[in-house]
């Protein structure tokens, strides 16, 4: 394999990884109406209050200023930049916006929150919740926040380290302040948005590939107060509710409790005030093969890789639905929900739609979690269908990686990750960001038992090539590429597709002015024809963006803003492509109006200059093996190895001085504020020592020439 496919394979390698419904209305086939609740719908007056704008999440707005004839002179408005930096690691910003009568609310790296006045992009106020730089570390995806809930008075943030937060929405000041986690010492994260359900806050959690145990949890939305919480996977017991002792029989009973389970809900939820439920999307197991979560037979593992309807006044279960039995693949069914009214054989009927990581497009009747329809919407290998009497997937003999490596479509990144999708009722089609990417899985025996706060995932993949076939079975080839898809869900096929983007897309918006907008990873801002996918623009900013565009209105003018940086998932490697190799990375905050100005770009991407080799480390053979196993076990994903361009430290070019340090960093976490973790756990200064030469011969080596690329990825 060449480095280049490494480097693909490390940036893919781990998953690319409010809410109140006003009435019925707003998930209706016409625009959402506007609110008669307590709760408004999310676009009131060019508003957007809920975080997928209306009840339904639908990201669908009604304003049409910005439209087909309109768009070719949409520019700058404003730009902000001034984000919180720790240490010298620029990280990026996945949040949706909220826009409340003329103020921008927005979350960036490290839970910080922003209030910039929406006409001129000036600072009002920023809250730092001085989030534990040591969970970074325990993150999938590195310190990335989705976003606000807003109500009455309040903005309400979570944040990496497990608090829910509600601000003061002039001031900025903490109203309440309550710890969602268990246990502190766990090794959970928060990166997802906060959903409003009635009168509580709901909130789950990830961590589900370093062995955790997945909940969400309500608080009371006036006072933080406690009120219920869900834990999606069964634990070492008394079970909690009837819904844990349900689950527990889809487990086996030698299931390693201690070691979590996964089930992690980490991004998507969604509110329907008319039956008062929260819909949750629940995620993968740990460690990945099912076979290794029992004693080599494989459970469907209730509630993993499903949707649960739970009541928000009790925090039970109505339904669920499991997209995948016994997930083996990091098939999360995390990924965004939308509810909509929609004519189905002559029927009116409530649905909720998923495209979550396994491939399948599925449209449930949400009253009774009924399947009505769950087509491939990118090219699928590991089941052959979806079959409408059990609603279970049929799997293929491609699926089983247990005795041989397979190369499987979708790999863990998904057919679809988190960047959420749209719904436009003008055109009855979901647009999404889809990934077709295909990964070789296979198991990992690398002698490392379960480690609490590693790494526990026991499987190991690496990103197919386009050439590629499945080494089992002749299986075709199958292409690594992106798209904006336009499907069409009651007929369970695409409408239109974009050109490829091989490095992927953000998360999308649709507008009455019949227009989509998602942003590519090679730095534009695409706008396509809703109805027919014409690409009507390509504005060039210059910066990678996974976030979704949100737009609002204000003084009869219609803004598109757009946060963008490189981060999350894409810091580890920055493709070739990628906007992070042509221009200098860091976070920004993009409006853009009709008659704006030229967009600035950043600085061209700087290369930095080649550090002398620390000199006088041991050179044996078994000092540098203990070396490599221990950086490909620990560092990795995240340094990358041999100068793969990436959003953290290249340790290929430290300089001696750093080398001198190196035992401060990486054994007593002298940078842990910026997101570098001591290892004491689970590190010797033997093992710092053997990996400083690991890295100094490796890097002699590449100088030399000597070592051709590298043939193992990790
Ligand atoms: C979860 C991601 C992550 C992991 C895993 C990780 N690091 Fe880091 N590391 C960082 C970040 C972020 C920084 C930069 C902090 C800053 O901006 O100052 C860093 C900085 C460093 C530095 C300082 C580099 C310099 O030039 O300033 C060293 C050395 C280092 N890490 C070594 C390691 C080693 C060795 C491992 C494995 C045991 C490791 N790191 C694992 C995220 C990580």
């Amino acid at each position: 394999m060449t480095v280049r496919d490494i480097l693909i394979a490390c940036c893919v390698l781990f998953a690319l990884s409010g809410c109140s419904e006003s009435d019925d209305a707003t998930t209706d086939s016409a625009p959402p109406a506007k609110s008669v609740a307590t709760t408004p719908s999310g676009d009131e007056h060019g508003e957007w209050l809920l975080h997928g704008l209306s009840g339904g999440e639908q990201r669908f707005s009604p304003l049409d200023q910005i439209n087909v004839s309109t768009v070719d002179t949409l520019g700058l408005a404003f730009e902000y930049s001034d984000f919180v930096v720790r240490g010298s690691t620029r990280r990026g910003p996945e949040a949706t916006p909220l826009m409340d009568d003329g103020v921008l609310y927005f979350t960036g790296p490290w839970d910080v929150v922003y209030a910039l006045d929406a006409r001129s992009g000036r600072e009002l106020w920023l809250y730092d919740p001085e989030v534990d730089g040591a969970r970074a570390r325990v993150t999938c995806c590195d310190v990335v926040n989705r976003g606000l809930a807003l109500q009455g008075n309040a903005v309400f943030v979570a944040t990496t380290d497990g608090f829910l937060i509600a601000l003061d929405k002039q001031s900025g000041e903490v109203v309440w302040k309550t710890d969602t986690f268990i246990e502190r010492d766990s090794h959970h994260t928060i990166t997802g948005a906060p959903r409003l359900a009635g009168d509580v806050i709901v909130i789950g959690n990830g961590g589900a590939e370093m062995g955790v145990r997945g909940y969400v949890t309500a608080f009371d939305i006036e006072t933080g107060a406690f009120r219920w919480r869900f834990f999606t996977v069964p634990g070492p017991g008394p079970d909690e509710t009837v819904d844990i002792t349900l689950a527990r029989t889809t487990w086996s009973e030698q299931t390693p409790w201690d070691h979590g389970g996964g089930g992690t809900a980490w991004d998507s939820m969604v509110y329907e005030e008319a039956t008062d439920t929260i819909y949750v999307g629940v995620g993968n197991g740990s460690p990945w093969p099912g076979w290794k979560r029992s004693e080599g037979k494989v459970y469907d593992n209730l509630y993993l890789s499903s949707i649960v309807a739970l009541d928000a006044e009790t925090g039970l279960a109505k339904w669920h639905y499991q997209t995948t039995p016994g997930d083996s693949w990091d098939y999360t069914a995390t990924q965004h929900m939308i509810l909509a009214d929609i004519d189905w054989e002559g029927k009116r009927r409530k649905v909720i739609m998923q495209a979550p990581k396994n491939g399948f497009f599925y449209v449930l009747d949400r009253e009774t979690g009924e399947l009505l329809s769950a087509e491939p919407f990118v090219p699928v290998s590991w089941a052959s269908h979806v079959d409408m009497e059990t609603g279970r997937p049929v799997l293929t003999e491609n699926a089983d990686y247990s005795q041989v490596e397979r190369l499987i479509a979708p790999g863990p990144g998904g057919g679809h990750n988190w960047p959420p999708m749209s719904f436009s009722p003008l055109t009855g089609l979901v647009y999404i960001p889809t990934l077709e990417f295909s990964s070789r899985y296979s198991t990992l025996d690398d002698g490392e038992g379960y480690q609490p706060g590693s790494r526990n995932t026991k499987a190991r993949s690496v990103i197919g090539n386009p050439k590629d076939t499945d080494p089992a079975s002749e299986l075709p080839p199958i292409t690594r590429n992106s798209h904006v898809l336009a499907w069409d869900p009651v007929a369970g096929k695409p409408r239109w597709k974009s050109d490829a983007q091989p490095l992927g897309g953000g998360g999308i918006l649709s507008t009455a002015g019949n227009l989509v907008f998602g942003a590519s990873l090679d730095g534009n801002l695409n706008i396509f024809n809703a109805e027919t996918g014409a690409l009507l623009r390509e504005i060039k900013i210059g910066t990678v963006a996974y976030a979704p565009p949100m737009t609002y209105e204000l003084d009869g003018e219609q803004y598109i803003a757009l946060l963008a940086g490189a981060g999350g998932v894409g810091m580890r490697a920055h493709l070739p492509g990628s906007a992070a190799l042509a221009y200098e990375n860091y976070e920004r905050l993009l409006v853009f109006k009709l008659g704006g100005g030229d967009i600035p770009l950043p600085p061209a991407y700087q290369k930095l200059e080649e550090n002398p080799i620390p000199a006088g480390l041991p050179t044996d053979e078994e000092t540098l093996a203990l070396g490599e196993r221990k950086y490909d076990r620990y560092c990795v994903r995240c340094h990358q190895k041999r100068n793969i361009p990436s959003g953290y430290p290249n340790l290929w070019n430290m300089s001696p001085d750093t080398d001198e340090l190196f035992d401060e960093i990486v054994l007593n976490g002298a940078f842990e504020y910026a997101g570098m973790a001591g290892f004491s756990d689970l590190l010797t200064p033997e093992d710092t020592l053997a990996m400083r030469a690991y890295i100094a011969q490796d890097r002699r080596q590449v100088q030399e020439g000597a070592k051709a690329e590298d043939p193992e990825a990790h």
